[in-house]
């Protein structure tokens, strides 16, 4: 154990001497764990291999899974990226800063700590202002994944830092509730068609308005709803009660909902549901059930912020059981039902 510092922040207008602190103890090589628009990430300089391994350590992340670089202005670019693609800076121009991760083959220096070993490197400019002044105040490119323990929800607030990582790295900036609330949208530019790797708050659809119709290849998720190789890992962003996800007609799965939640009720579980604010009439009154609301259905936005919250009150209630309505799969849905379907490991039933 080592104490960490837990700083409350501005999110809008963050105070210098936090920040300067924060960038003191990253070009020290320390762990910092600071707000994005996206999630909250933890912070290593990419140029102190040791604290990069570091971060797989605290979070009991996988080796073999690579680390998003954050920078805060796209002429750093090319201090990490070997060869930059025409669409970058067409996407660059649009979306960054913003939930836009663009994956580039990378340069020699950058330690394959970072990358776990691939040529490639994944690189995101954040707007979040406090992430932003950051980087700015560092001058150094920060390789970050989301800051949880590995295997649970990505942490939207800061007190899930704090849950799952205090006394194991030196500072938390927390400056409240993030903003968009699902990780990135993940775009691979080294393929010969810039392809959608996770989906998230820049959609298919406003990528395919700036690069062209059929220029993106969407997230192979979208055509196939099944694991397309046996070692792929099932279970992300997993609360740990066992969550089942509902997809197809409305009417017919608040009905199986309405069953399926008196028979377990009856039996003395305790159940959590996360719907729609439209369906909330539904299931009142039932004692046993714990209802919580993904916001109206047609604004997956807020069902995105939501979200990963839900399924971590859903772990401080202790239930035995989650069931979950999909949302519709078009925009932000499309993001917000991806996290979903993975935090169900393919327990998945569409009622017709
Ligand atoms: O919004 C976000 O992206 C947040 C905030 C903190 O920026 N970060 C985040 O990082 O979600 P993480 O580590 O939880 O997810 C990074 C994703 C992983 O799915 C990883 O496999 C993928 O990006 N990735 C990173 N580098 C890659 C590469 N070179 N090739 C393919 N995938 C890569
Ligand atoms: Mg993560």
């Amino acid at each position: 154990m080592i104490t960490t510092e837990i700083i409350k922040v501005n999110a809008a207008a963050p105070e210098a001497e936090a920040l300067d602190r924060a960038a003191t103890i990253l070009r020290r090589g320390g762990l910092v764990a600071f707000p994005t628009e996206t999630v909250y990430g933890l912070g290593a300089s990419v140029y102190h291999p040791e604290s990069v391994k570091r971060i797989f350590t605290v979070k009991g992340r996988p080796g073999d899974n690579p680390l998003i670089v954050h920078l805060y202005q796209w002429e750093q670019l090319t201090e990490i990226v070997a060869a930059v693609p025409e669409q970058a800076a067409l996407l660059a121009k649009h979306f960054w800063p913003g939930p836009l991760t663009m994956i580039f083959p990378k340069k020699e220096k950058i330690p394959p700590e970072v990358t776990a070993g691939l040529p490639t490197v994944a690189i995101r400019v954040p707007s979040h202002p406090v992430a932003l002044e950051l980087l700015r105040r560092s001058q150094l490119p920060v390789a970050a994944p989301s800051a949880n323990l590995s295997g649970r929800p990505s942490p939207t607030r800061g007190g899930h830092v704090v849950a799952d990582l205090n006394g194991k790295i030196e500072m938390i900036l927390d400056a409240g509730p993030t903003g968009v609330g699902l990780e990135s949208t993940v775009l691979d530019l080294t393929s010969a068609r810039p392809r959608i790797l996770r989906p998230g708050g820049v959609t298919f659809e406003m990528l395919e308005a700036v690069l062209g119709a059929g220029e993106v290849e969407a997230p192979q998720f979208t055509k196939c709803d099944r694991p397309l190789a046996p070692g792929m890992k099932y279970r992300h962003y997993a609360p740990q009660a066992p969550l089942r996800l509902y997809t197809g007609d409305r009417e017919k799965i608040n009905c199986a909902l309405l069953e399926g939640i008196r028979r377990e009720t009856a039996a003395g579980k305790k159940i959590a549901l996360l719907a729609f604010e439209e369906d909330r009439n539904a299931f009142q009154d039932l004692p046993g059930l714990s209802y919580f609301s993904l916001g109206e259905r047609a604004n997956p936005a807020e069902s995105a912020e939501r979200l990963f919250n839900l399924l971590r009150l859903c772990d401080e209630i202790g239930v035995d059981a989650i069931y979950a309505v999909a949302p519709p799969r078009s925009g932000v849905g499309e993001a917000v039902f991806n996290r979903l379907w993975k935090a169900s490991g393919g327990n998945v039933e569409e009622i017709k």
